[in-house]
C-alpha cells in the first residue's frame, strides 16, 4: 500500500517535471511502460494468496487509474501551455493600419453635384428627386410632347420591355414635384438620365441639374439674373460673359440656350469651345402653360422659368477635362487627382 502511495506521488512529481509531450512519454514509461513501476507491481501478485491477490489488484489498479488520470491532465496542460505559445507568436494586432492604404476622394462628378447644390440651396432652392425609371406620361406628355411629336426622336429614349423608360431628362420631376407641391415653389432636382448615344461629348447615362422657380411675378429677367449669377460663382469669376440664344424646348416658352464665355482658353477659342470661345451649359426658358394645365396650376396668376444643365460639362470646364468619356472610366489615376 506504502509503495502505490509512493509511486503515485512520484509519478506526479514525474510528470509535473515534464515541460514537453516527449517528455511526459518518456515519464510516462517508468510507471505504465513495460517494465514500468505499476507494471511490477501487477507482476508481484502471480506470488499472492488469492484473497491477497484480490484485495491487492484492486489496489494496483486504483493507482494505476490515478497514475492515468495525472498523465491525461498533464498531457492536456501541456498542450494548452503549446497552443497559447503559438497563439502568442502569431499574434496579429488587427488595429494596425494596412500597408499601402491610400485616401480616397469623391469621384469630379459628385462634387460638381455637390457644388451646384450648395450654390442654389444658398439662394432658397430645396433639392427634389424622382425616378430614373420613367413613364411616358412624366417624361413627354405632361412635358408638352404629345405623341408623334418629333422631339420624341431626339431624345434617343431607351424603353423597357413593360412600355416604361429611362428617363432622358430631368425634366419630369418638375411635373411629379408641381403634382404635389402648390406654388410658390423653388427647386432644384438633380440625377441621372440616359440617351441612347455615344461618342467624345456624349455618354448613354449623365447627370442633369433640373431647376424650377414658380411665383406670381418671376420673369424671365429672373432666369438671366439666377443663371449668370450661378455661373459666376460656380466658376468664381467676377466677371464671366453669358450669353442667352434662342432656341426651342416644348415645355418651355420662350426657350433659350445660355452660353459662357469659354473658361478654358477666356474666349480666345480652343478645342473645347470649337474655336468660337463660347461654351454651351444648359437650356432654359418660362413654363410653358400646357405643362401648367397638366398640374392643374393656373397659368394666369402663376409663372415661372425652368432650367436644365449637364452637370458632366460644367465639371469639364470646371476641372479643365476635355473627354467626358474620363469620367466613367474610372482609371485611378485620373481619379486621384481629385482626391
Ligand atoms: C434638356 O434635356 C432639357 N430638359 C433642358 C431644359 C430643362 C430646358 C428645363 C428648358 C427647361 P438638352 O437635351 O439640351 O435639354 O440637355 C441639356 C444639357 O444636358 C445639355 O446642354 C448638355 O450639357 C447635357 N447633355 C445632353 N446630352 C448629353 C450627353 N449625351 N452626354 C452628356 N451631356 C449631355
Ligand atoms: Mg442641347
Amino acid at each position: 500500500m506504502n509503495d502505490l502511495n509512493e509511486i503515485v506521488s512520484q509519478a506526479k512529481t514525474a510528470f509535473a517535471a515534464s515541460t514537453t509531450l516527449a517528455a511526459l512519454d518518456q515519464a510516462k514509461a517508468r510507471f505504465l511502460g513495460k517494465g514500468g513501476l505499476i507494471t511490477e507491481q501487477m507482476k508481484g501478485l502471480g506470488a499472492m494468496s488469492p484473497e491477497a491477490r484480490k484485495e491487492a489488484g484492486v489496489r494496483i489498479n486504483q493507482a494505476k487509474t490515478e497514475v492515468e488520470e495525472l498523465l491525461r491532465m498533464r498531457r492536456e496542460a501541456i498542450q494548452a501551455e503549446a497552443l497559447e505559445a503559438q497563439l502568442r507568436q502569431e499574434a496579429l494586432d488587427v488595429t494596425l493600419p494596412g500597408r499601402g492604404g491610400g485616401v480616397g476622394g469623391l469621384h469630379p462628378v459628385t462634387r460638381t453635384l455637390q457644388r451646384i447644390e450648395r450654390l442654389f440651396a444658398s439662394i432658397g432652392f430645396d433639392i427634389a428627386e424622382g425616378p430614373e425609371i420613367e413613364t411616358d406620361f412624366y417624361n413627354f406628355t405632361a412635358l408638352n410632347i404629345p405623341e408623334d411629336h418629333p422631339a420624341r426622336a431626339m431624345h434617343d429614349t431607351f424603353y423597357l420591355d413593360n412600355g416604361q423608360l429611362l428617363r432622358t431628362h430631368t425634366s419630369p420631376v418638375q411635373v411629379r414635384y408641381m403634382q404635389g407641391h402648390p406654388p410658390p415653389l423653388r427647386i432644384i432636382a438633380p440625377g441621372r438620365v440616359y440617351r441612347c448615344d455615344s461618342d467624345v461629348t456624349h455618354t448613354p447615362m449623365f447627370h442633369q441639374v433640373e431647376g424650377l422657380w414658380v411665383d406670381e411675378t418671376v420673369s424671365f429677367a429672373d432666369l438671366k439674373g439666377v443663371l449668370a449669377d450661378f455661373m459666376a460663382r460656380f466658376f468664381e469669376r467676377e466677371q464671366l460673359p453669358v450669353r442667352f440664344r434662342a432656341s426651342f424646348f416644348p415645355f418651355t416658352e420662350p426657350s433659350a440656350e445660355m452660353d459662357i464665355g469659354c473658361v478654358i482658353c477666356e474666349g480666345a477659342g480652343c478645342r473645347v469651345c470649337s474655336q468660337t470661345g463660347w461654351l454651351e451649359v444648359l437650356g432654359c426658358g418660362m413654363v410653358h402653360p400646357k405643362v401648367f394645365a397638366h398640374v392643374g396650376i393656373d397659368a394666369e396668376r402663376w409663372q415661372g422659368f425652368a432650367f436644365g444643365l449637364g452637370v458632366e460639362r460644367l465639371a469639364m470646364l470646371r476641372y479643365g477635362v476635355d473627354d467626358l468619356r474620363l469620367f466613367f472610366e474610372n482609371d485611378i489615376r485620373f481619379l486621384r487627382q481629385f482626391a
